[in-house]
């Protein structure tokens, strides 16, 4: 365990990623990423806020002008059979002619994605892709094309770099996996 935030790491079981290993791996994506959107008009759109942590540093390795926006969606609990998403928060902006990058913080079922790249292609951008940190192949019911993908995952629960249970653990500076027992507390 890194041990720096001790009253949040007590509920840990493991950690999957380190801090150092997600950072490594955002240049890599940060490089291609730059490489493939020169002299494009790129928007980076982060999906809170799960994505909020992932977008910070990613953005800061992408050496090129871009525009940044985010957007806030509805969970999908039990809207599984509509596929309805609810938009709570859309863009400040028109994207138009725009090359839109999504950035989310992990792609599971792929609902979430499904929809919202329909939505944002229906607005007549130039393009839009996905760069998702995680990716938890094991559950996917929708056809995602994952442009830029960080790391594929094991299907177990995962906290910390954005990303929540019951709101909380975000603050991690890595993913790890939660203690059964704090599920178990709770239901
Ligand atoms: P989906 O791809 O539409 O199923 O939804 C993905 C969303 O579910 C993510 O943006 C997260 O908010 C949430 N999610 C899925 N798996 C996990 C996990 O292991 N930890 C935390 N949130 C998760
Ligand atoms: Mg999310």
């Amino acid at each position: 365990m890194e041990n720096q935030l001790p009253m949040l790491e007590k509920d840990v079981k493991k950690i999957l990623l380190t801090n150092e290993q997600i950072q490594q791996r955002l240049k890599v994506l940060a490089e291609r990423i730059t490489e493939d959107y020169k002299g494009k008009d790129l928007i980076v759109v982060g999906i809170l806020k799960g994505s909020a942590v992932f977008m910070t540093d990613l953005i800061r390795k992408i050496d090129l002008p871009l525009q940044l926006d985010f957007m806030v969606v509805s969970s999908y609990a039990g809207t599984q059979t509509t596929g309805q998403v609810q938009i709570l928060k859309d863009l400040s902006v028109d994207i138009t002619g725009k090359d839109v990058l999504l950035v989310e913080d992990i792609l599971d079922t792929g609902t979430t994605l499904f929809h919202l790249t329909n939505l944002l292609k229906s607005r007549n951008p130039a393009s839009v892709k996905i760069a998702s940190l995680l990716n938890k192949p094991d559950h996917r019911t929708a056809d995602i094309d994952l442009e830029y993908e960080g790391f594929v995952i094991p299907d177990e629960f995962v906290i910390g770099y954005g990303l929540d249970y019951d709101e909380k653990y975000r603050n991690l500076p890595y993913i790890g996996v939660l203690k059964e027992e704090v599920y178990m507390n709770k239901e």
